[in-house]
């Protein structure tokens, strides 16, 4: 098992560059499914869950191949299978983005329910209400959703909640649909405008990606194309709090600023200094950040992504922060952790009031989903002393080689290897 050691108090600057984004390529990859032409994806980021998502298509019969410096190479013009292995999906609950594009290209589809993960039970029922909207026949079999259509036929669909992952599963079954689609009350975030931009460049015709009703015109067949995956606005914002904490000035290269202006105004509310570029962000504090008061929400919303590394800086804040979490029912566990190091945290519901204290002391902890092992280490990195991350397959699941780019921002951070206990 993997740890993370950290000897924290170092003021940090330098550039650190931002991968593609997990959360565009996962859905962009299951879009694959759609094509009929090869596919080229380019700045896709070299993570466990992009492993896992292409193991799931290779296992659908797309042929995959890592082409080396973040490129894929995909071919989904063969038959493919409808149902998606049980032993991937529950590995990974993005495999579920499959669904869509199956029930589109084969009008039937079988696939594991995801199980729920640390931070909530994350049910899908906007996802399947969406494909009956459609025309499928949706069942629960087996621990399997099944979905099955004679055709599928454009609708509006209003969805209860802008999920996201509803919202492109439904974007991408409409684009072979016959007839229009109306996605309304639509997630906006950018990773949705990247998909569509995906499933255009394979010859669909979406309109309104990135507002609250999306516009889905079906076609017959979609064909192949090379495609970018956008810069990950998640890492670029751990990154940019990272400055925030550490005094910086740290600059942040490859990233779209304009996907962070929630963030950028809390920062610079709690007195951090950022300086905007098209593709970069520079961030610096001198002396201490001062308390401030948030609430996760929809994009462009602040991002319950960075609700947790945000935490981290406002416990060393002056005064009492909030945060209030409403996206995710479980999304506090960090909370306890940090609170190992000194943090002073109390959570009532879904609000976690943060008292800032002069210092944090270095200590064990464990990473207990993705966002918040990034904050164990943002916490690490200020905390006087050695902290200990352990866990630390969530944070490979979601950044490429975090202790090796922060290291060149001067930091003393390594990653080691546990042997595993003999049984
Ligand atoms: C995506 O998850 C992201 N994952 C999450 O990032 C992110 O936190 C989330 O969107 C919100 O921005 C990927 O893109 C792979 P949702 P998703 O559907 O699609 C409820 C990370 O750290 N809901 O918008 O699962 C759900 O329970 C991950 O990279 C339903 O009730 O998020 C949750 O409370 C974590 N029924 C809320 O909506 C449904 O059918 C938001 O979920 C679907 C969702």
């Amino acid at each position: 098992m993997a740890k993370i050691l950290i000897e924290g108090g170092k003021s940090l600057s330098g550039s650190i560059k931002v991968s593609g984004a997990k959360n565009a390529a996962l859905p962009i990859m299951a879009g694959v499914i759609l094509s009929t032409g090869p596919v080229r994806l380019t700045n896709v980021p070299a993570l466990n869950d992009v492993d896992t998502m292409a193991k799931v298509l290779q296992a659908l019969g797309v042929k995959s191949t890592y082409g080396g410096n973040n490129v894929y190479n995909f071919d989904a013009s063969g038959s493919l299978s409808d149902e998606a292995p049980y032993e991937l999906v529950k590995t990974m609950r993005a495999s579920f983005f499959v669904m869509g594009p199956l029930l589109a290209r084969l009008k039937k589809a079988r696939v594991p329910l995801p199980g729920g993960c640390a931070i909530g039970v994350r049910p899908v029922n906007i996802h399947l209400k969406g494909f009956e909207a459609l025309g499928a026949q949706v069942s629960i079999e087996g621990g399997c959703a099944v979905a099955v259509a004679e055709k599928l036929r454009g609708a509006r669909i209003i969805l209860d909640f802008p999920s996201v992952g509803a919202t492109e599963n439904l974007m991408m079954a409409a684009t072979l649909a016959e007839g229009r689609t109306l996605i309304e009350n639509s997630a906006q975030e950018p990773e949705i405008v990247d998909l569509a931009k995906f499933l255009n460049s394979i010859g669909a015709r979406i309109e309104g990606a990135g507002s609250p009703t999306i516009t889905i015109e079906g076609v017959e067949r979609l064909g192949g194309s090379e495609y970018r995956v956008m810069a990950d606005r998640i890492e670029a914002g751990t990154f940019a709090v990272l400055g925030a904490m550490t005094g910086g000035p740290v600059r942040v290269e490859n990233c779209e600023p304009d996907h962070l202006l929630a963030l950028i105004n809390k920062l610079r509310e709690m007195g951090a200094e950022v300086t905007c570029e098209a593709d970069a962000m520079i961030v610096r504090s001198n002396g201490r950040l001062k308390a401030v008061e948030v609430k996760t929400l929809p994009y462009p919303g602040f991002a319950t992504d960075l609700q947790a590394q945000l935490m981290a800086a406002m416990c060393l804040a002056k005064g009492s922060s909030s945060v209030t979490e409403t996206i995710f029912e479980n999304r506090f566990m960090h909370v306890s952790e940090l609170a190992r190091m000194g943090a002073s945290i109390a959570i009532h519901d879904r609000t976690a009031v943060v008292h800032g204290v002069k210092s944090l002391q270095g200590a064990p902890v464990s990473a207990t989903d993705l966002r918040a092992g990034a904050a164990m280490v943002l916490a690490g990195l200020v905390a006087e002393g050695q902290t200990e991350i352990s866990q630390v397959y969530h944070i490979d699941r979601g950044y490429e080689d975090l202790v090796g780019r922060i290291t060149k921002l001067g930091a003393r951070i390594k990653r080691i290897e546990e042997p595993v206990a003999q049984k």
